[in-house]
């Protein structure tokens, strides 16, 4: 088992990539703390995850709340001794980001995206990084998108997020890979079986006259295996990016675009 007796905790553990990735961390040996603004998502996938003969445990963490982040880790720290890794996989909801011209686009909307997915992933990185360090061990993973490295029409501050969060990957482990600590970051194509995705280029194929299958054909066509990734298969790197085989990467975020977009 590549993460046996590694404790994980999950921010965003009841969407689509942080229960992907929560059911390949169990079935690998961790013992999962998984979290969500929203109780009941988690849960569900604590609950799946335990009756699959998995170890997790369900809490409400806002990871945009540092006193409830701290709090959280304070809890796994007193159950299981230690966090071996934090993965940031929050999301907000597309729609109220995408779709609008850069030129038409307020200034509340644009930060919105930047100014939520910096802080979070700040915030989770920075106070798991302090109980890494006196382990001198750990591992600190964040998801991103292509459009952190392409120009994409119509998706308001959603490009500047990605990079930002790209860029602190890189100084997070500048500074604490000299402690021991990986930092790494997964840069999926979409995953069209997620509804974050379907949700927030359904209305585009639309507009551009087409269905969703043909959009779904469209991504494809610009990968080099013409097919897209599955979050099973972004799950299973994501398991090796975490595990101690990979004690050579960090600093870096790999790019899972399967030929999409080149390095
Ligand atoms: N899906 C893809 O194919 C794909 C590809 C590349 C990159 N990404 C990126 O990967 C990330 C996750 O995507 P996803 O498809 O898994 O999205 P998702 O299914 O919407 O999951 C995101 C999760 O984050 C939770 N969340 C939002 N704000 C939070 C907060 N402040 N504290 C704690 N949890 C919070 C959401 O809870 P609520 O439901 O309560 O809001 C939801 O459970 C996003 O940044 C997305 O842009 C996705």
């Amino acid at each position: 088992m590549m993460l046996k007796d590694k404790v994980a905790v999950i921010y965003g553990a009841g969407g689509a990539i942080g229960s992907a990735v929560a059911h390949a961390f169990a079935s690998e040996g961790a013992n999962l703390f998984l979290t969500g603004r929203d109780l009941g998502p988690v849960e569900v996938v604590a609950k799946d995850v335990v009756s699959a003969g998995g170890s997790a445990q369900a809490a409400m963490v806002d990871a945009l709340d540092e006193q409830a982040v701290e709090k959280h880790l304070q809890s796994m720290i007193d159950k299981a001794g230690r966090v071996d890794i934090s993965f940031n996989a929050v999301g907000i909801p597309d729609t109220k980001i995408l779709g609008v011209p850069l030129v038409e686009l307020d200034v509340e909307q644009f930060s919105l995206p930047i100014a939520t997915y910096t802080t979070s992933y700040f915030l989770t990185a920075r106070l798991a990084a302090r109980r890494m360090i006196a382990n001198r061990s750990g591992v600190i993973m964040r998801v991103t998108a292509l459009h952190s490295r392409t120009g994409i029409p119509l998706v308001g501050g959603y490009g500047p997020a990605m990079a930002a969060m790209e860029a602190l990957t890189r100084d997070l482990s500048a500074e604490l890979a000299p402690h021991g600590i990986r930092v790494v970051g997964l840069r999926p194509q979409a995953m069209p079986e997620t509804s974050t995705i379907k949700e927030a280029f359904e209305p585009r194929a639309v507009a551009s006259g087409m269905t969703w299958e043909q959009w779904q054909a469209m991504l494809a066509s610009r990968t080099h295996p013409r097919r897209l990734m599955t979050l099973e298969e972004m799950a299973n790197l994501a398991v090796f990016m975490a595990c101690d085989q990979a004690s050579g990467m960090t600093g870096t975020t790999v790019n899972l675009t399967m030929g999409s977009l080149d390095d």
